[in-house]
């Protein structure tokens, strides 16, 4: 197992990768070079830096354009072939500091931010994740019990007979609606410009920087202006302003004048609370409404396909789904009926069928991204030269039989069993655990921090669901459906349907 390294884009619907590469594959648009191996742009391309002692991979492949191609048709073949380090650098990688290694500096790489204004890593951001959110998941389990009740009911619906769902539609909106509950409260949560918005401002900005890059670096200063993806990106953040600053400039009243104002538990109180006097200025306001758009570019996608991948399982393994429900009807009688944080934590056999599914359908066969800032020097000696792009084989180390026995094996219950061997074991097989067996989720100090929130999230809806009907593919005899993949991307499919029927309660 190894880190392997490339330039590349990350995490993008196909749809769009397609189109995208549509136009990435004419003769001109060379923009964004897939490299293969320990390597980097402006090294092969100027050899200006030390040479990475490690062999590249796809060179054989011939030209550029073929090299690319191999990419983003099987980047896995090509990740196993390019493995050039072992696990064991994982953890001398993530002793790097920030200013040698550089996770915001991959980031800003891939969405083209100084361009497309794309917001990656802020103080106020962090803190409200970090500090706020993680910790505050005890007092907001009764909220997202309560947005699911609503949307799962509105999205699945009523079905006495067995119903076809098409899964990518519900699960997104599922997603957003409850995601929105915790950011921006009940002001915004069901409201269809702002769910709107915060869906697609993630694929608007890879579909932007994608435009971005496809021009000469001397030219798109000038591009930034002229592409309509970029001014797409600006448009939504003047909506998000529309939406989001009266709700601010309304609580900010309330907060003044209404002495029984009763203050929402949502991320966006937490930013007003953080910033105290200086919430109602006009630059605070405006950043606050930017930094949901970015909350939610990060949150709502991610989750989203987890929770489609949960779904497809689900749906294929209905052996898990007895045993499942039973687990969620001894956890809540634990808590005297009322589903609590508790009763979540003790959901040990549905944390362990998520964290399968995961790891049968990672959201990137490669993860951890980050780029070098200064020429780094492993133990062994190999040179990672600067502006290296830097990332990890999650996908490969999901597949290892040496970490993983019967690696191929669909197991909903693999982790469950892990748990219940040791205390030590209790905590290291949690589905929110991040280890260098379990990249993810990236690893080290950068590994997501909204991965308990999501964890917590996906539990209810599936309790909900599970409880609420019975699932079933549309043909249970042609298996689980296939994921298809782009470069790095594992993506469910999502026109697939899911059948539903209400269970007798
Ligand atoms: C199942 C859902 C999710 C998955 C699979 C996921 C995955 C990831 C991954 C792989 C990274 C990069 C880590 C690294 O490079 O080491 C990341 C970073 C991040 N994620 Fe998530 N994420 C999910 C949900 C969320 C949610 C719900 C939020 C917000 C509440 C969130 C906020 C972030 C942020 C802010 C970062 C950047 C961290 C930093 O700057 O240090 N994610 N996520």
């Amino acid at each position: 197992m190894a880190f392997n390294a490339t330039v590349t884009i990350n995490e993008v619907p196909v749809t769009i990768f397609r189109k995208l590469y549509e136009i990435e594959s004419r003769p001109l648009g060379v923009a964004i070079l897939v490299l293969f191996a320990v390597t980097y742009a402006s090294f092969v391309l100027t050899k200006s830096s030390p040479e990475a002692k490690v062999p590249f991979v796809g060179l054989e492949l011939g030209s550029l354009s073929k090299r690319k191609k191999k990419y983003v048709t099987d980047a896995n073949a090509l990740l196993k072939e390019g493995i050039v380090a072992g696990q064991r650098f994982y953890t001398e990688l993530c002793d790097f500091k920030d200013d040698e290694l550089s996770f915001k500096g991959s980031i800003s790489d891939l969405f083209a931010t100084h361009y497309t204004g794309v917001l990656i890593s802020d103080d106020l951001k962090e803190l409200a994740i970090n500090r706020d959110l993680t910790p505050g998941m005890a007092r907001l389990t009764e909220t997202l019990e309560d947005e699911v009740n609503y949307i799962v009911g509105k999205e699945i619906g009523s079905c006495k007979e067995w119903k076809a769902v098409i899964m990518n539609k519900a699960t997104q909106n599922i997603i957003a609606s409850v995601t929105a509950r915790s950011f921006v409260g009940m002001d915004l949560c069901r409201d269809p410009d702002w769910l709107r918005i915060s869906v697609d401002y993630w694929m608007d900005a890879f579909a932007a920087a994608k435009s971005i890059k496809f021009w000469p670096v001397f030219l798109r200063p000038i591009a930034a202006r002229l592409m309509p993806q970029p001014a797409r990106m600006h448009a939504t953040r003047q909506e998000a302003q529309r939406l989001v600053v009266p709700v601010l400039k309304k609580r900010l009243d309330a907060m003044q004048n209404d002495p029984d104002y009763q203050k929402p538990d949502d991320i966006m109180q937490w930013m007003i609370d953080r910033l105290g006097d200086k919430a109602g200025t006009d630059e605070e306001l405006h950043h606050q409404a930017h930094l949901q758009l970015a909350l939610a570019m990060g949150a709502i996608h991610s989750t989203n396909f987890t929770l489609l991948h949960e779904m497809f399982d689900l749906a294929a393994y209905p052996e898990y789904h007895e045993p499942l429900r039973e687990e969620y009807r001894e956890a809540l009688k634990s808590t005297g009926g009322i589903l609590t944080k508790v009763t979540l934590n003790k959901l040990l056999m549905l944390d362990s069928f998520m964290k399968e599914s995961q790891r049968y359908n990672p959201p990137g066969l490669t993860n951890g991204r980050r780029k070098t800032l200064k020429d780094l020097v492993l133990s062994n000696g190999t040179v990672i030269p600067t502006g290296s792009n830097i990332e990890l084989p999650a996908g490969a180390v999901n597949a290892d039989p040496s970490i993983y026995p019967h690696a191929d094996e669909f197991d909903g219950f693999r982790f469950y069993k892990l748990r219940k061997r040791s205390e030590d074991d209790m905590n290291k097989h949690q589905f929110v655990t991040s280890s260098r067996d379990s990249l993810n989720w990236g690893y080290g100090r950068h590994a997501c921090p909204g991965r308990f929130f999501a964890v917590d999230e996906i539990k209810v809806i599936l309790s909900k669901i599970l409880q609420s009907y019975d699932l079933a593919l549309v043909d249970p005899a042609a298996g689980r459906y296939k994921n298809s993949s782009f470069e790095t991307m594992v993506i469910p499919d999502m026109e697939k349907a899911v059948m539903f029927r209400e269970r007798a309660v």
